[in-house]
C-alpha cells in the first residue's frame, strides 16, 4: 500500500494511504498505521505511524496532547478538514485533536477507548520486569478471538516493548472524566463510538460514557470482538463506518 509523508518541526511523519478521502486514523498503543489495513482497503484514508512508531521519525512525547499536536499538524498538510478516528490510546488523542484543534475536524470515529483509561499497575510493572510474559498478558486481555493479525501484532510489541509501556503510562495519566461529566467538554461534531462486546482493555461501559455524555452520538457494539475490534471484525467494523460516513465526506 502507498505511504505520504509530511514534515512537521523535523519531524518525519509517515502515513499508509487508501483512496483520497478525508479521513485520519490514529492507531493505539505500541502499535502502527498498519493496524488499519483492512480499512484503508475497504473505506480508503490516511492511517499516520504516531511519532516514535512505524516508520516515522523520534519526538519527545509526554501527552497524548503532544500526540495531538504531530498528527493535527501533519493531517493539516494533507487535508482541510477530516473526520478523525482514533483506537485506544488513539482515541485518547483524536479527543485532544478535538478539543485542541476544532477547526480541522469535521467528526470523530472513538473505537475502544475511554474518556479515562486508567491501565492495570500489574500491567506497566510487568512490561518492565518479565517484558514477555506480559506482551502474552496484555495480548490476552486485547483479543477474545484467534484471528491471523494476532502474530503480527505480538511482533510489533515484542519489537518494541518500551515504546508500548510508554504509551501505556501516557494512557494511565489520561482523564477527561470529569470535564465530560460537568459539561465542560460538548463535543458538537458528528460522532460514532465503537466496541467489541467483550473488550476488556476498554469495556462496554466506557462506550455508553461516551454516548451519553456526547449529543446525538452513535453507538455501535460489536459482538464476538474485544479490544482488537477492527482486527476481530472488519466487515461489520466496516460496514458501522461507511454508514456513519455517508453524507459526512
Ligand atoms: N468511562 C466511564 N467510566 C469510567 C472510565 C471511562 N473511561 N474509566 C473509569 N471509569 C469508572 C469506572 O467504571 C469506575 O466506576 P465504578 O466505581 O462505578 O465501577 C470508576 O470510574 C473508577 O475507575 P478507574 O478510574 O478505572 O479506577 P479503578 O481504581 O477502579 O481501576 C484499573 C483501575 C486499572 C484496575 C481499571 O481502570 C481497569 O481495569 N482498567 C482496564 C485494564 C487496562 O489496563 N486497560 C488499558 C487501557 S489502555
Amino acid at each position: 500500500m502507498e505511504r505520504t509523508t509530511v514534515d512537521v518541526d523535523g519531524v518525519r511523519i509517515s502515513f499508509l494511504k487508501g483512496r483520497d478521502v478525508p479521513l485520519v486514523y490514529v492507531h493505539s498503543s505500541g502499535c502502527d498505521a498498519r493496524l488499519w489495513l483492512k480499512q484503508l482497503d475497504a473505506i480508503g484514508g490516511y492511517a499516520i505511524d504516531l511519532p516514535n512508531h512505524g516508520e516515522s521519525g523520534r519526538a519527545e512525547i509526554n501527552s497524548a496532547d503532544d500526540y495531538a499536536y504531530y498528527v493535527a499538524k501533519a493531517s493539516e498538510r494533507l487535508l482541510d478538514r477530516a473526520v478523525f478516528a482514533g483506537h485506544s490510546l488513539g482515541g485518547a488523542v483524536v479527543q485532544k485533536v478535538y478539543l485542541n484543534y476544532p477547526e480541522i475536524v469535521k467528526g470523530l470515529i472513538l473505537v475502544g477507548t475511554g474518556a479515562r483509561l486508567r491501565v492495570l499497575p500489574e500491567l506497566l510493572e510487568g512490561l518492565k520486569s518479565e517484558p514477555e510474559k506480559y506482551v502474552d498478558f496484555m495480548l490476552d486481555m486485547a483479543f477474545a478471538r484467534r484471528v491471523p493479525e494476532y502474530e503480527w501484532v505480538r511482533d510489533v510489541f515484542s519489537k518494541n516493548v518500551e515504546v508500548l509501556r510508554r504509551d501505556l503510562e501516557i494512557c494511565d495519566r489520561f482523564d477527561l472524566l470529569e470535564d465530560y461529566r460537568s459539561g465542560r467538554i460538548r463535543v458538537d461534531v458528528p460522532t460514532l463510538i465503537i466496541v467489541g462486546r467483550d473488550d476488556r482493555l476498554t469495556p462496554v461501559k466506557y462506550a455508553e460514557f461516551f454516548h451519553r455524555h456526547i449529543e446525538g452520538s452513535r453507538l455501535v457494539v460489536i459482538d464476538d470482538a474485544g479490544h482488537m475490534v477492527m482486527l476481530e471484525q472488519p466487515e461489520r467494523f466496516n460496514e458501522a463506518l461507511g454508514d456513519f460516513l455517508k453524507g459526512l465526506l
